[in-house]
């Protein structure tokens, strides 16, 4: 299969095809989603709920997305690989930024680099830009700033629908390749949609962004809660609890291992 490249997204949104995004933390279920299609795949600082047991995405460091970064990006042969930049790794400047995002691009084999914020995080996007790093912005409802904003809420409903768009404009005249657009109303992301010459990729942003990312463990009914814009495409949890009750079972009953899994003197 072909790579997925930087102008393939343009093109996609320019032809009218919508783009597909999972996000990714490991060999294995990146190339899974791989080879199930998947455009985009995002080493989401989401890592840190998801994978690492914390509450919030603000302990997670840029060591650790390394590591899930370098294992995505080297298990897939066709997906735009974008791994995000974490708390406190850009927010100082585009000094602080470009030696972050030079780490990842280094180190891991990502095709892109995604930051939260928008005209805060102009200056960042342009020095990545110019350093020939692309950057996935990302609008909305931002995680990293959960204390601030009060937790996960709705971003951009009445008069501050213009502070989204405006967000949204300043980060694509910055540079950006694409803009990800979290828990923001559908009619607000369906405009920015219209406006910005990049792609929009909704969570919680309505079906007329030019594609969508979900949270794979919420798109694959892994864990026992998820958000209201999630839908469950699979029970991979209950396939695991199944999986492992059936090992148990045969392990106390003596049927596991059988004779074909043991070896000969
Ligand atoms: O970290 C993440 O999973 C994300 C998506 C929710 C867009 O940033
Ligand atoms: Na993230």
């Amino acid at each position: 299969p072909r790579r997925v490249r930087v102008h393939h997204l343009q093109a996609a949104k320019d032809r009218g095809e919508r783009l597909t995004m999972l996000t990714a933390y490991d060999a294995p279920t990146a190339r899974i989603f791989d080879e199930a299609g998947i455009d985009m795949l995002l080493v989401g600082d989401s890592i840190g709920n998801t994978m690492h047991g914390h509450a919030t995405t603000l302990p997670v460091t840029l060591d650790e997305i390394v590591v899930a970064a370098r294992a995505v990006a080297g298990a897939v042969r066709r997906a735009f690989v974008v791994a995000d930049l974490p708390f406190g790794t850009y927010e100082a400047g585009p000094e602080q930024a470009l030696a972050s995002a030079v780490r990842l691009m280094k180190e891991t084999g990502v095709a892109a680099v995604k930051l939260e914020g928008g005209r805060r995080s102009v200056p960042q996007i342009r020095a990545l830009t110019q350093a020939g790093i692309p950057v996935v912005a990302h609008l909305g409802y931002t995680p990293q700033s959960e204390n601030a904003l009060g937790g996960p809420r709705v971003q951009g409903r009445g008069a501050a629908a213009e502070e989204v768009s405006e967000d949204a404009v300043a980060v694509t005249d910055a540079g950006a390749v694409a803009i990800v657009l979290e828990m923001v109303p559908a009619p607000v992301a369906a405009r920015i949609t219209e406006v910005v010459r990049v792609p929009t990729i909704g969570i919680g942003a309505g079906p007329q962004c030019d594609g969508q990312v979900l949270v794979w463990v919420d798109m694959a009914g892994m864990g026992e809660w998820s958000p209201r814009f999630a839908k469950r495409f699979g029970e991979i949890g209950a396939a695991l609890t199944s999986a492992a009750r059936d090992y148990a079972d045969e392990v106390r009953a003596g049927t596991f291992p059988a004779a074909s899994h043991a070896f000969d003197a």
